[in-house]
């Protein structure tokens, strides 16, 4: 690997111990890492010679009070280092997704892995006390940081080996710095430990400590928010001479959920809460601990437990990645797969039973209001093996009854759907929300009107399969109490996928939603879950960071704010145009699309509207990647509008090549993508409420080859709000090469397919 010099060096002075360099296979990402005053780990980091994080301290705070017994916590793992081994090696492979974007996917990196070395003595008393004076002990701990740079960006970690002097530490706080080189314009969520439903704002990041109040909606379900200048990951970033720069994290195993806190110019203790209403409060970050000047550090802020801890860790362990994706091309930010190549390889043995899949179902109109999840209304509050559920009041407005639900299997076989998702048909639902109720569900009792073998059984005569719900209202004891005995109940009645929900605080009381326990809870159920053969699309769980590699059985997540909002208010029109910069750097988003009857008060007393045109729904599901498609609105809205719907029909949700032609955070995205095992393409460009003018080539069809064409487009007068479902659908004969003109409505967009023709 190449050494050489950069700009940065000299920004921090003294230098105490040069250590080691590594660059991107491409040469275009330089990485530089050395000790600074008082052995302290310090990085930076440049892209084609401008700089992307300058000089940042690494290093971890130990809880070193809270544990009387760990006496290896006296110090923290921040400075007093020095360099015992480096390492640099070269990797590079290709692996092959279960399912994904791209058929495969190249795995390229140089790697510089340095071992750090701590040594201390203490005096204390003798252990014999017979002898006299004090005896002297000797420390020696040693940790490694690893990095990993890419051509599109690099990843680093703490991992610590298992020794005599470090077996068990508790941490206080990980301070991982990412020093910013300006006022960057970023787009970012309220740093939370509880929820990722808001809405992205976009600001400089100077204005985020001005903005934070008006960021967050108290009204979530469960809200956590710890300082005025806290931010989530995956944090989307532009520079002002276009870079564009995106630091996350990748396979958060056995740890806290890392957010980022921007020490800007006012950093200082808090002494009050953030808001009267604010579930939590933590101090800032001691300023003390950033002797390296500079307005925008962010320093990394791991969700803490219910005791406040934010790691209990036994080596040999190790963090997660942290990782800095960067590109002076947006498209670059979308087609990168640097958080799934720094995750492991597939852990399961047999992925046969693994499949994209499309599915509807008994959904929308609870969530808009027209139908409930719960049975009746003859209790104020439930003990759910307490009521005979075959003698209670039905209230009649219960959605997953039987009649229903054959309908929504009908419509699924007739579309070639796969799965129907039915949600309120087991018993709990009546007191299931912010009740802090630990034994809420059982997740194996049916309501009285849903008949689980029947309907099972009617739907597998279909080639349909249900697909199971599991709201756990965060009760994770009672969920992992009835675990087994739910999913075999799944094996059973041949359930093949299961959303799981987390809607508000965390039982056990104190605990939050993307602490190390939490963290582990999820992945304990994606683990059982495989044993099972079961798919898992975790709701309200924590944000993704590219475990799907290992088990491919989670093919998605909501974690952030989904098409459910736009029933409860709106989402902005740019909000899809930034969550794949965001929210789907880490793995695929449940976001629920497909919601062509936009206006919601044409069929329920809901008065909220869908803040995209109908065609802009249809993008979405080329936009937005996902191996599993929600056909989301009631089918009675579909026939309304059956020949839109077809491209929701035809559109494939798993890829064997894909192309992002323009991108811009928050502005538009066009991506083409070949279904996987088929010589089609298909095409989605989305915009926000500017309205786009995309010139689309098709030079990435097959030279030579005739593809018919289906062109689904807003109507020259669409308007997401003013006239969302005016649309035109034409087809014609396309060849590589050729040039499509397509005109995007404010908060619209455009889908094609392209069928190749045989000759
Ligand atoms: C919130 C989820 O996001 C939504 O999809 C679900 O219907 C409700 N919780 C009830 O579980
Ligand atoms: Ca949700």
């Amino acid at each position: 690997m190449k050494i050489k010099n950069f700009l940065l060096s000299a920004l921090l002075a003294p230098v105490m111990a040069f250590a080691g360099e590594v660059t991107s296979p491409n040469g275009n990402i330089v990485v530089k890492f050395y000790l600074s005053d008082n052995g302290r780990p310090t990085y930076e980091m440049a892209y084609k010679g401008r700089p992307v994080i300058l000089p940042s301290h690494l290093g971890l705070e130990l809880a070193r009070d809270k544990h009387a017994s760990m006496k290896m916590n006296e110090r923290d793992l921040m400075d007093d280092f020095t360099i015992k081994d480096e390492k640099t090696s070269t990797f590079d492979e290709t692996w092959t997704p279960v399912w994904g974007e791209t058929a495969t996917i190249r795995n390229h990196y140089n790697e510089y892995a340095v071992s750090l070395m701590q040594r201390w003595d203490t005096k204390h008393q003798p252990e014999d006390p017979t002898a006299e004076g004090m005896s002297v002990k000797l420390y020696e701990r040693s940790i490694i940081i690893r990095f990993r740079v890419y051509d599109d960006g690099m990843g680093l970690r703490y991992e610590f080996p298992q020794q005599k002097d470090l077996n068990y530490f508790l941490i206080e706080e990980e301070r991982t710095e990412f020093r910013m080189a300006g006022d960057h314009t970023a787009w970012w969520l309220p740093g939370d430990y509880d929820t990722q439903e808001q809405e992205t704002q976009q600001t400089r990041l100077s204005e985020i400590r001005g903005r934070m109040k008006d960021a967050v909606n108290w009204g979530n379900s469960s809200v956590a928010v710890f300082s005025p200048t806290g931010v989530q990951t995956s944090l989307q970033m532009k520079t002002d001479d276009g870079l564009y720069i995106n630091l996350h994290e990748a396979a958060c195993l056995d740890y806290a959920t890392m957010h980022l806190e921007l020490v800007d110019a006012e950093t200082k203790a808090l002494t009050t809460n953030l808001d009267g209403n604010s579930n939590v409060y933590t101090p800032a970050p001691k300023p003390s601990r950033y002797p390296l000047p500079g307005v925008f550090t962010f320093v990394s802020h791991l969700t803490p437990d219910a005791t406040g801890l934010k790691g209990c860790m036994q080596t040999p362990c190790m963090t997660p990645w942290r990782t800095v994706i960067v590109s002076d091309d947006a498209r670059d930010m979308l087609s990168s797969n640097l958080i799934l190549n720094l995750n492991e390889p597939c852990a399961l043995d047999d992925t046969s039973w693994i499949h994209p899949t499309k599915y509807c179902g008994v959904w929308w109109e609870m969530i808009v209001g027209k139908s409930n999840w719960h049975y009746t209304d003859d209790f104020p509050s439930v003990y759910i093996d307490q009521v005979d559920w075959t003698k209670v009041k039905p209230h009649g407005r219960h959605a997953a009854n039987n009649e229903k639900v054959r309908r929504y299997i009908d419509f699924a076989a007739d579309n070639g759907l796969d799965e129907v998702l039915v949600e309120g048909w087991n018993i709990g639902w009546e007191d299931w929300a912010n009740m802090w109720k630990r034994d809420v569900f059982d997740f194996v009792t049916p309501y009285p009107d849903f008949d689980i073998k029947a309907l099972n059984d009617y739907a597998h005569s279909k080639g349909v399969r249900l697909m199971m719900h599991h709201e756990t209202s965060s009760s994770t004891q009672n969920y992992e109490r009835h675990m087994e005995e739910a999913y075999q109940l799944m094996n059973r009645y041949g359930y093949d996928a299961v959303k799981t929900g987390y809607v508000g605080d965390i039982i056990p009381r104190g605990d939050h939603h993307y602490s190390q326990s939490m963290n582990n809870h999820y992945l304990h159920v994606i683990k059982e879950a495989a044993r099972h053969h079961i798919m898992v699309n975790g709701h309200e769980a924590t944000r993704p960071t590219g475990l799907c590699r290992t088990y491919p059985n989670l093919v998605g997540n909501e974690s952030a704010r989904g098409t459910e909002y736009e029933a409860f208010g709106g989402s902005r029109p740019d909000h899809t145009l930034i969550l794949p910069f965001t929210r789907l750097q880490g793995g695929p988003m449940d976001y629920t699309p497909g919601i062509l009857e936009t206006q919601l008060k044409t069929w329920s007393n809901n008065p909220n509207f869908v803040h995209t045109t109908l065609v802009g729904q249809l993008a979405l599901y080329v936009t937005l990647y996902s191996p599993l498609q929600m056909a989301a609105d009631l089918p009675e809205n579909y026939a309304k509008y059956m020949d839109a719907f077809q491209f929701i029909k035809d559109v494939a949700c798993d890829w064997s090549d894909s192309r992002y032609l323009e991108a811009e955070p928050a502005d538009y995205i066009t991506v083409a993508r070949k279904a996987k095992g088929t010589d089609n393409w298909f095409v989605g460009g989305k915009c926000d409420e500017q309205g786009h003018l995309t010139t689309l080539k098709l030079d990435f069809l097959d030279a030579g080859c005739k593809y018919e064409a289906t062109i689904y487009a807003d109507a020259k007068d669409a308007h997401y709000e003013k006239n969302p479902k005016a649309y035109t659908i034409i087809k014609k004969i396309v060849k590589a090469g050729q040039t499509l003109k397509l005109n995007q409505a404010p908060g619209g967009g455009f889908a094609i397919s392209l069928i190749r023709i045989e000759e």
